[in-house]
């Protein structure tokens, strides 16, 4: 597993660093006549993304050919404050440059484990597969300071190797119920790309880009690319311990 960093000055600047990715590779596929299949994570780092494309990259990306899928949602009404859906919705999708045909929603709403199995059917019909799993273009994630990342926490390993592409998971802390999609799912991408921010993030992405013995305990160390590789997107504060 290698990791490339992109270490920039601050979040605004990470933000547009990845949107020029997203633009980049949206450019690409538009003309490859194909689509780019994009899973993206909730959290404040992701929202500052999602915020940003509203705002500044109607007119820079072919939205028609960016299909969003979610890596992980919590189980709560669209309209709940902790929605992930909810909170991209806000910052990105009602901005109505993103067809409604390209935006696949995991259902928080719904019965956890029928939402999973809907939702992992979904991904046969709608995304490529590989080795018995959806492979997207980019996944896009966070990390929480526990080393979590999409909604796989420490506490709940067997998720990265789980049979299913997509799973229920449980908060460790306050026990809320989450859809995610399993490591397996996010192993088999194109891309993966980490998304990281301030100084709190600062111990867990040294323990883990510096393959600390500690770090096998947390799942964001056991996820990679098909090629084996991981793309962190970090400001200064967040490198400060690398
Ligand atoms: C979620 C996310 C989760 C998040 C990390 C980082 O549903 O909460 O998928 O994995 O990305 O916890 O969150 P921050 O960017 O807010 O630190």
């Amino acid at each position: 597993m290698s990791y490339k960093l992109h270490i920039e000055a601050d979040a605004v600047n990470v933000a547009h660093a990845v949107a020029d990715l997203i633009k980049e590779k949206a450019i690409e596929k538009r003309e490859e006549g194909k689509k780019l299949n994009i899973a993206i994570s909730g959290g404040s780092t992701p929202k500052q993304l999602f915020t940003l494309l509203g705002n500044e990259y109607e007119r820079e990306i072919p939205w028609k050919t960016v299909r969003f899928f979610w890596v992980d949602e919590r189980c709560v009404e669209p309209t709940d404050p902790e929605s992930n859906f909810g909170m991209t919705y806000d910052a990105l999708l009602q901005r109505t440059f993103v067809p409604n045909k390209n935006i696949f929603r995991m259902k928080g709403e719904d019965i956890p484990e029928n939402e999973a199995e809907r939702y992992q059917q979904l991904l046969w019909n709608e995304v490529p597969a590989k080795h018995g799993f959806p492979v997207f273009d980019i996944i896009l994630l966070g990390i929480g300071e526990d080393g979590h990342t999409a909604s796989i926490f420490p506490n709940q390993m067997t998720l990265l190797d789980s049979e299913f592409s997509v799973a229920v998971a449980v908060h460790p802390v306050s026990s809320q119920k989450r859809i995610t999609l399993t490591g397996n799912t996010i192993k088999n991408a194109h891309r993966i790309v980490f998304l990281a921010t301030g100084a709190a993030k600062a111990d867990i992405l040294r323990k883990i880009i510096h393959k600390e013995t500690e770090a096998a305990k947390y799942p964001a160390a056991h996820v990679y690319d098909q090629e084996g590789n991981v793309d962190f997107y970090i400001d200064k504060a967040a490198s400060s311990k690398l």
